[in-house]
């Protein structure tokens, strides 16, 4: 009744921001990620008849406040294994959690592997990924390794919505660097924010309607190795999607003054030649993407904005990883 699993954190090159359905998490349109192999979540989860109520621990400190959306994932499990059991679940980032550094995709994505091996339930990658997605839509995208897509879907109980693989890291390894710009939890989160964006922002509907071509452009790029052609369509996806948010009302702006002289400086790098690209997610964090040879350089330039707390470097990582038996 117990198991351990790892995630690792994603970041989407081609963003998801907006649900089609908020309740059973159906993205409103596809994305495609990269998944990072230094930044992780390891959970523990433990069921036990003879608890009352689950419990969550994250960085060594109870978290009954994120306890709704963890018990709702654990609900999905334990209905698939029918058991009441209640679970223990203890999970610990590597990383700052809740701000901007996708938390959420390696915490849900950990959680549904040590959940469904505590059960013994035997789940494939697809059924593990669209049960990560009831946690957080970016959590889908954490099971698989290297660049994965994330299918929008179009059926209404949300079947076809899952991730896959599009290719092994070991097949184009980009390097990450990501500047932390802010620590902290961030104001809004990415649920709020994207319901915001669906209900009140102009540019929605454009965000959705572009979003196909992107995700053609990355797709493209990927299969060829094309760098220039992924820093093109990933640059434009992180913008689309900032402007949309920026549009909402009340509007949402997630970037420091930080994030923007860091977005300024990989612009810079890029007109030098450099190969690197920049992209921001829910929060202050810019994250650049480069290729090997190019990533001391990246990160001394990031680490010289002034205002950049510190700089952390990760190549491309693999997928969920459950370690059953337990302790
Ligand atoms: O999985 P969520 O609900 O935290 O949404 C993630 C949204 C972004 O990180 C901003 C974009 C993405 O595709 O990961």
């Amino acid at each position: 009744m117990e198991a351990k699993a790892r995630a690792r954190a994603n970041i989407a090159l081609v963003k998801y921001w907006g649900k089609a359905d908020s309740r059973l998490k159906i993205p409103a349109v596809g994305s495609i990620s990269i998944t990072l192999d230094k930044l992780w979540t390891e959970t523990t989860v433990r069921f036990d008849s003879g608890l009352d109520t689950d419990t969550l621990e994250l960085d060594g400190v109870p978290r009954p406040d994120r306890l709704t959306r963890v018990s709702a994932t654990l609900d999905l499990l334990r209905e698939l294994a029918g058991t009441s059991a209640r679970a223990r679940v203890v999970s610990r980032n590597n990383f700052p959690t809740g701000a901007g550094l996708a938390s959420s995709a390696s915490g849900f994505a950990a959680l549904v592997g040590a959940g469904a091996a505590a059960l013994g339930l035997t789940l494939s990658p697809t059924e593990l990924s669209r049960l990560a997605r009831r946690g957080s839509g970016s959590a889908a995208r954490s099971i698989f390794g290297g660049f994965v897509e994330m299918h929008a879907g179009k059926a209404p109980d949300g079947s076809d919505s899952f991730a896959e693989p599009i290719l092994a890291a070991s097949e184009w390894p980009l390097e990450v660097v990501v500047a932390i710009a802010a620590r902290g939890e961030k104001d809004v989160g990415s649920g709020e924010g994207m319901a915001r964006s669906e209900t009140s922002s102009p540019y929605y509907p454009a965000w959705v309607a572009s979003h196909p071509d992107d995700l053609a452009a990355a797709r493209k790029a990927i299969a060829a190795r094309d760098f220039d052609a992924l820093a093109d369509v990933a640059e434009r996806s992180c913008l689309k999607m900032h402007a949309a948010a920026m549009a909402a009302s009340p509007p949402l702006l997630y970037w420091k003054g930080v994030t923007v002289e860091a977005l300024h400086a990989v612009r810079a790098l890029r007109r030098e030649g450099v190969p690197v690209f920049f992209t921001i997610d829910a929060g202050p964090q810019l994250k650049a993407v480069c290729l090997p040879e190019a990533r001391e350089r990246v990160a001394a330039e990031l680490g010289a904005v002034p205002g950049v707390l510190d700089v952390l470097t990760t190549g491309l990582g693999p997928g969920l990883e459950v370690e059953t038996g337990g302790r």
